[in-house]
């Protein structure tokens, strides 16, 4: 198969992976589900920062954050996601979008908030990367990122944050700390047990809300969920 042919089947699959007029009804539902019990499991008020994130790379994070928002802004509110993985980010490719200017810039004073932010066509605003600093972990962790995320907080519904592991690099444990409530992602068949008691105790050692978990290509035994399965498990206790 010709390199040619192999980029634009990744690239169809990609996009068959996000909500859009052609995402098999199952997945739709699936992201309902999964905003409903978001919904639930936050605090009443003052809690709509998520950061979405998981133990290892390549387990579904960043189309997790990307179909959240999109799906929580279909329910009628107004979200922004943030592309805050300042190593390997994704979301500006997924959704299409410019990498930049981005985050980076806006948080080195290079552009302006209304510059940074994508009206994208799923009805969601993205604020994608932007530059990738050298010091990634310093940058998510500054003074100025907090004012970034309470600035948002006060102009949208939720704010959705798109980050790299937390068994690989601290970036997600030092945004915990900005953020309202954290969601794990979880690849089934391939994120060991180990692999999530030790992120989710990083987590809390960091006095991270974690608000629940989601298991990604899930072998749910039905025609769509085998290859879209999504589920949410609020955490006990
Ligand atoms: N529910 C799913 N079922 C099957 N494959 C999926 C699912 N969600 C994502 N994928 C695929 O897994 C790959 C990784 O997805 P994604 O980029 O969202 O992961 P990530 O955890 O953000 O990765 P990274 O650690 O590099 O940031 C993509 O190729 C995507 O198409
Ligand atoms: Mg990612």
């Amino acid at each position: 198969m010709s390199m040619f042919g192999r980029r634009k089947i990744k690239k169809a699959a990609e996009k068959e992976f996000l909500i859009s007029k052609e995402a098999p009804f199952a997945v739709e539902e699936a992201y309902k589900s999964l905003r409903t019990n978001l919904i639930f499991s936050l605090p009443e008020e003052n809690c709509k920062i998520i950061e979405v994130t998981s133990s290892l790379q390549k387990e579904g994070k960043s189309i997790t954050a990307a179909n959240l928002a999109i799906s929580l802004s279909k329910n009628g509110s107004r979200v922004i996601l943030v592309d805050c993985d300042l190593r390997l980010p994704t979301i500006a490719r997924k959704l299409r979008i410019e990498q930049k200017p981005g985050l980076t810039n806006l948080l080195f004073g290079m552009n302006k908030m209304h510059e940074v932010i994508n009206h994208h066509v799923s009805g969601i605003d993205v604020i994608p990367a932007g530059d990738l600093p050298p010091n990634p972990s310093e940058v998510l962790g500054s003074q100025n990122m907090k004012t970034a995320i309470d600035h948002l907080a006060q102009h949208y519904d939720y704010v959705i944050l798109d980050t790299p592991p937390v068994n690989v690099v601290s970036d997600a444990v030092i945004l915990s700390k900005h953020a309202s409530g954290v969601i794990m992602v979880v690849r089934s068949g391939k994120t060991a047990l180990e692999n999530v008691k030790d992120a989710v105790d990083t987590l809390k050692l960091a006095n991270a809300n974690i608000l629940g978990f989601v298991m990604t290509d899930a072998d749910e035994k039905k025609q769509y969920y085998d290859k879209y399965g999504y589920t949410y498990k609020q955490k006990k206790g």
